[in-house]
């Protein structure tokens, strides 16, 4: 039996219900698929422990999910803490000091969400995305800093980091990935019309990075424009590439196309496999509809499929993806869908397909 240990970080909010969701749903295709195992430990971390102890997380929590080989993540967040605190204590330093240089955001229009859920241009299975983010450094490095605070002429600086090696391990990621796909379509979005230095890097790598994948058809485009052919042209695009805070604001944009927020997957990849790679819903912790059984389980149970295929379980993960699938074909859907089912039976009847699978 092949043993998989996962490292499960509920959080707060909807990130406690959707992950216990997901957890159900692994338990019912490992049930099902056998072959392997996955062994679970929770860690309370999260603003609950922080209000309590002052911190997010022990001390040496890093190391702690060092030995695992995965992590699955549920949402941070919480109204009396301030955003700034508990991000950069919980989910930015794990993917920063994983180095899971790699976030990948999938986008799909399923059968069974329709307009005006989702965007009326992606008629037809015709937004079919993979959105990748690069995830330890740009406007994410953490750098800057305030002078002068509460005076008049107080300064703040917010400063993007960009290195070659980073773009560049990441950009062979993005033409790698569209290597794969049937259609081999790459898009890379900067704004390296406005920044001229770390964009216009980019750009450089990207053009020294494509004659290493002559059979992929790539092509640049400004992060503005970007936003009006995601709307527009959804089907000229397939594998997108973005800095970090670029496709952040993109991805949920990619989400509320699809469908709703409440769907998308991300996995936040360290494709050295030196770290484990840790597996969340793109949606927050939503303390608006928290503990009311109200919360899309979607985008936890398909991050869910995503790691099982990450740790190699192909028949488990397609199984899962499948039965997700099936589940909003035949309209069991969330009130973000425009749905009338609750988080548990939307969970119990996607348990319930894989057991009929
Ligand atoms: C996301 C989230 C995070 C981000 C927050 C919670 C730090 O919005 O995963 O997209 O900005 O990366
Ligand atoms: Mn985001």
């Amino acid at each position: 039996v092949r043993t998989h240990k996962v490292a499960v970080i509920p959080g707060d909010g909807i990130g406690i219900e959707v992950t216990a969701a997901a957890i159900e749903v692994l338990k019912a295709v490992q049930d099902k698929v056998k072959g392997f195992e996955l062994v679970f430990t929770e860690y309370n971390w999260g603003s609950a422990l922080y209000k309590q102890t002052g911190s997010y997380t022990p001390k040496d929590w890093l190391d702690t999910l060092k030995g695992h080989d995965t992590i699955f993540f549920g949402a941070v967040g919480d109204p009396d803490v301030p955003d700034h605190i508990s991000l950069w204590q919980l989910i930015l330093p794990m993917r920063q000091h994983f180095q899971q240089y790699v976030n990948v955001r999938p986008s799909v229009v399923f059968k069974g969400i329709d307009p005006p859920t989702r965007c009326a241009t992606a008629e037809g299975g015709e937004l079919d995305w993979i959105m990748l983010r690069e995830n330890t450094e740009g406007e994410y490095a953490g750098q800057g800093g305030r002078s002068h605070v509460g005076h008049e002429h107080e300064i703040a600086t917010e400063v993007a980091v960009f290195t070659r090696i980073g773009i560049e391990r990441f950009l062979r990621f993005a033409f790698e990935t569209a290597q794969k796909r049937p259609r081999k379509l790459l898009t890379v979005v900067t704004k390296s019309n406005a920044q001229r230095y770390g964009l216009v890097l980019w750009d450089e790598v990207a053009q020294l990075v494509s004659k290493d994948y002559p059979d992929v058809k790539w092509d640049r485009i400004l992060v503005d424009a970007m936003t009006v052919r995601m709307v527009a042209k959804p089907q000229t695009l397939d594998v997108i590439a973005a800095t970090n805070l670029h496709a952040d604001i993109l991805s949920d944009l990619a989400a509320a196309l699809s469908g709703s927020i409440g769907i998308a997957p991300s996995s936040n990849l360290d494709p050295t496999r030196k770290s484990p790679s840790l597996f969340e819903p793109v949606h927050g912790a939503a303390f608006d509809i928290m503990g009311k059984n109200l919360a899309n389980p979607v985008a936890a149970v398909w991050s869910a499929s995503e790691m099982l295929r990450w740790l190699g379980e192909e028949t488990a993960a397609d199984m899962l993806f499948n039965a997700m699938k099936a589940s909003l074909a035949q309209g069991i859907k969330t009130a973000d869908l425009g749905g009338t089912h609750k988080t548990t039976e939307v969970t119990k009847a996607i348990c319930d397909l894989i057991k009929g699978m």
